[in-house]
């Protein structure tokens, strides 16, 4: 029996787009930290909006962002797992958070993991996770998991610590249902290789004002192969047949 000491650390990538200091949201998502860290061993690196977020306006290609920026794109594209969280504004993500996301190789996300976390002032917009985080995420073909997170403001101590203990037992139990998906990992530790070239591309020719080819589908434990899962589905067709 192999015990949780055995186990490689997972490479955790989390993203929080709350642009204060103290921040509900980064909270939120070091709390999410924490809990998984307890049942396995990871190494994070924690890309904190507050720290970052001035720095990312105003540009359109990769390359005019700054190098601390472009270093975040790359660590979240070479990531096992992510572990993604935004404050609602106007009944969304903040639009530095999909200007971040829109950064992102289009490519460079399939199959990977994605916890998704969000906090908001009210209740009612606990659906953003699923009417706006989630249909981003499945554009990256990203295993969005099954349980996200919601807070509001009221889950929050003034010191921005949660108090709320039904919080507390969502995140445990988000964090119990990612478990096994995440020790599965698609291709962990294969992607890297790929994506490090995927990265320094997109450096030079990514702006968010093109969009490329669906052309290369990343090879990942689900799916090593496309052509081969394709050559099951068209089994009595030859290849590339069709009637004029
Ligand atoms: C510009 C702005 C817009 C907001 N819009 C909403 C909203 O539409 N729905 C909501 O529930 N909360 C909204 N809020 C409240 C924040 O989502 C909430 O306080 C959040 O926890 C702040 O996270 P932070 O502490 O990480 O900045 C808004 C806050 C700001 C500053």
């Amino acid at each position: 029996m192999s015990s949780s000491h055995q186990l490689k650390p997972l490479n955790i990538v989390a993203v929080s787009g709350g642009l204060n200091t103290p921040s509900k949201t980064e909270a939120l998502v070091q709390e999410i930290l924490n809990e998984l860290s307890e049942a396995t061993p990871i190494n994070v690196h924690f890309i904190k909006f507050s720290e970052i977020g001035h720095l990312l306006g105003g540009a359109i290609y990769r390359h005019q962002l700054p190098q601390r920026i472009q270093d975040d794109l790359a660590a979240v594209e070479a990531a096992d797992a992510l572990i993604v969280g935004t404050p609602v504004y106007r009944a969304s993500f903040t639009g530095l958070f999909k200007h971040f996301f829109d950064f992102i190789e289009q490519t460079a996300l399939v199959d990977v993991p994605v916890l998704l976390a969000a906090s908001g002032g009210s209740d009612r917009h606990a659906l953003v996770l699923e009417h706006q985080l989630r249909p981003l995420f499945s554009f990256f073909q990203a295993q969005t998991l099954p349980i996200g997170v919601y807070a509001t403001d009221r889950d929050f101590t003034p010191e921005y610590t949660i108090h709320s203990e039904l919080l507390r037992d969502r995140i445990t139990l988000a964090v119990a249902r990612a478990l096994p998906i995440l020790e599965w990992a698609p291709a962990k530790g294969q992607r890297a290789d790929v994506i490090k070239e995927k990265s320094q591309h997109a450096n030079q020719t990514l702006g968010i004002n093109r969009q490329i080819e669906q052309a290369e589908v990343l090879p990942s434990a689900a799916v090593p192969s496309l052509d081969a899962a394709e050559s099951r589905l068209h089994a009595k067709k030859p290849p590339h047949s069709h009637v004029a």
